[in-house]
């Protein structure tokens, strides 16, 4: 089946490391709830080459916001990483995914558990509207310090921010893996609520063994994953 795919413009790549960039593309009109992905393709060979992409940007910020790592050998990730301001990018027109927090219940605290690249879809998340959330936690976790990026936009949110650092020594992040720091209480306390069933929804993005180490963890502490069917606790989703 043929696609109709929309071309949008770069009008700006950063490269926060060697191997993180964000990119900037105006010229797209799309319509999408914070949390949401698009495939995101450029042509490759002759060949197209599409790859789904969480938008960092808020719903209603016309300039969509894209933000990567490139994977040594990737088929697109190096490729996009290249992109200039003025080089085309195409969109799908029909974005997807069902990390929003229209599919969540009622809970005084949102927890947002990221590793790497899965703090994109909590950036555009945290540009809405949280306020039905007493609380919001932001966690992000990387290999280097270097990799705490947007930490600018994150501190003009209200969300709490907990970082983790987990191949060096950085000061005022806490070492390890979060699934650990759920399991021993670290985690809690830095964040400065109680994790509990009662009290929390947690939404979880990035590295796929990440997903199931914390939700083993969480499910420690007496949280579920969440469905429509039976209300739960915890909301995923895999970035591979
Ligand atoms: C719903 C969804 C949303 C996504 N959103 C983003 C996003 O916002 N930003 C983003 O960078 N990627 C995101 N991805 C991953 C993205 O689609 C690509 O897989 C990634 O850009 C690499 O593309 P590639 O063609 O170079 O390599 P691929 O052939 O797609 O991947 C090769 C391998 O690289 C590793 N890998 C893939 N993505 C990542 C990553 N993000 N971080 C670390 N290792 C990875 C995995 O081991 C994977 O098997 C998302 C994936 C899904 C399913
Ligand atoms: N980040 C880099 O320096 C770098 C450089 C070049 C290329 N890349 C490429 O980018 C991809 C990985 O990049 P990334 O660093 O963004 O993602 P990542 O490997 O998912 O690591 C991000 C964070 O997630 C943690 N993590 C990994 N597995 C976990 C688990 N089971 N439970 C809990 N936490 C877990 C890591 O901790 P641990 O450190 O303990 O694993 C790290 O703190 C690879 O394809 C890699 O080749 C990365």
């Amino acid at each position: 089946m043929s696609e109709t795919w929309l071309t949008g413009k770069v009008i700006e790549n950063r490269h926060w490391t060697e191997t993180l960039f964000s990119l900037r593309v105006e010229g797209v009109r799309s319509s999408f709830r914070a949390g949401q992905f698009v495939r995101i393709a450029l042509d490759v060979d002759g060949q197209r080459v599409a790859r789904a992409f969480s938008f960092v940007n808020s719903p209603d910020d016309p300039v969509l916001e894209f933000y990567g790592v490139i994977v040594p050998d990737g088929p697109l990730s190096p490729r996009l990483a290249k992109l200039r301001a003025g080089d085309a990018l195409y969109v799908a027109p029909n974005p997807a995914g069902f990390l929003m927090l229209s599919e969540l219940p009622e809970a005084e605290t949102l927890w947002l558990l990221s590793t790497g690249t899965g703090l994109a879809p909590f950036l555009s998340i945290l540009r809405t509207d949280t306020s039905r959330f007493r609380n919001v936690v932001l966690v992000h976790a990387v290999r280097h310090a270097n990799e705490l990026t947007y930490q600018e936009v994150i501190r003009g949110t209200r969300a709490r921010y907990v970082t983790f650092v987990s191949r060096e020594k950085a000061a005022g992040s806490l070492e390890g893996r979060i699934p650990a720091a759920i399991l021993d209480g670290r985690l809690e306390k830095a964040a400065g609520r109680p994790l509990t069933p009662e009290s929390s929804h947690v939404m979880l993005c990035g590295n796929p063994q990440m997903l199931k180490d914390a939700q083993a963890a969480l499910a420690q502490r007496g949280l579920r994953k969440h469905r429509r069917r039976t209300p739960g606790h915890i909301t995923v989703e895999s970035f591979w």
